[in-house]
């Protein structure tokens, strides 16, 4: 089974992109063949500085290697690094019909925040099914976020298939369900675009110093507290040990515990979550030339396989020059 998923560097991973999504990645290595990759081409929807793009893009890197990726087995490249996928977003761009892409909402929700609609942001979903396609993927696991995108790809991957004859495998989707959305320190869905992350590797310093300001309400020390409503708690849930975490939910409803508490305890989990991972993180960042090696064996891993396709892609439309001879010619 081909598993296959890509990742935007458009700013430094938080705990959100650990638990929502990089975590399920690093799992099915064990038992798939992964195909990874940074999605830099997507990244330039967003209106990011060229600096940024090149830093952020080391920058998961890095962190994907530090936190486990496995640089034999999975396949891990730079999305840039094979640009026959942007021929193949042409080709698919003919046979996708407008309102396919004007029904999703991804577009419009980056629009209503404020991004200018440019005509990346609008072909984006297309790009994504090139993605998919090109490298004949079976499952995509994605956040409930990236649904309606793998629905647009597999009818996409249906409409290029009953025009030109079967090239692509239709995709499932494997929507990544184990985590509800990890909240940022203002309580919205932790995100790059809202200021409010956890990087994954920030300082400890400064992940004691963000958890410390992680919004609560202000039902006063001695008075209950519902944990389930609880920013705090919702962090807990993730890094506490299950006997540690029903103590903590007795706190909150027996009363007599400040929020404060609950966060100290917190940021120290976090730290310790990530700790293993930290001194691999720093020797990456020392190292470049090794980190620029792993990209440039998966670029070439990755365009083998996205040569084939798109080969097979351009001679079912009829580019190339196979002639057809006209009847009655010797
Ligand atoms: P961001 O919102 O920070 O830009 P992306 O949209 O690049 O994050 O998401 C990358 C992956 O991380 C997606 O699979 C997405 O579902 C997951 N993800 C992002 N933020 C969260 C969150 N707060 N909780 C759970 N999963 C998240
Ligand atoms: N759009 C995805 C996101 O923002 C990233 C992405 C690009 C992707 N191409 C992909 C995910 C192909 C899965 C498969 O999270």
């Amino acid at each position: 089974m081909r598993v296959l998923s890509g990742i935007q560097p458009s700013g430094r991973l938080h705990i959100g992109n650990f638990f929502g999504a990089m975590r399920q990645h690093l799992q099915l290595q064990a038992e798939h063949n992964c195909f990874y990759f940074i999605a830099d081409y997507h990244a330039l929807t967003g209106n990011i500085s060229p600096s940024d793009l090149t830093q952020y893009t080391f920058d998961v890197v890095m962190d994907y290697i530090a936190l486990g990726l496995d640089t034999e087995k999975t396949v891990f490249w730079r999305q840039s690094d094979v640009p026959e996928v942007t021929e193949l977003t042409w080709l698919l761009s003919c046979i996708t019909p407008m309102g396919l892409l004007q029904r999703c909402t991804s577009y419009k929700d980056k629009i209503a925040q404020g991004l200018s609609p440019n005509h990346g942001l609008f072909a984006y979903p297309v790009l994504q099914a090139a993605d998919i396609l090109i490298y004949k993927s079976d499952l995509v696991p994605v956040g409930a976020d990236q649904k309606q995108h793998i629905e647009v790809t597999r009818d996409i991957a249906i409409r290029f298939n009953n025009t030109y004859g079967e090239v692509f495998a239709v995709p499932q989707e494997h929507i990544i369900e184990s985590v509800a959305v990890v909240p940022g320190t203002d309580g919205q869905k932790m995100s790059k675009s809202y200021e409010n992350t956890i990087e994954i590797f920030e300082p400890e310093d400064s992940i004691r110093k963000k958890i410390m300001r992680i919004v609560t309400d202000s039902i006063p020390v001695e008075e209950p507290k519902a944990p389930d409503k609880c920013n705090v708690f919702a962090l807990l849930k993730l890094v506490a040990p299950p006997g540690e975490l029903a103590e903590w939910e007795n706190r909150y409803r027996s009363g007599g515990m400040g929020y404060s508490e609950a966060k100290k305890r917190l940021a120290e989990l976090m730290i310790d979550y990530f700790k293993p991972f930290r001194q691999k993180r720093v020797e990456l960042e020392k190292n470049i030339d090794y980190v620029k090696e792993v990209l440039a064996k998966g670029a070439e891993r990755a365009k083998a396989v996205a040569t084939e396709t798109l080969a097979q892609a351009r001679k079912a439309v009829g580019l190339g020059d196979s002639v057809r001879r006209r009847a009655g010619d010797g």
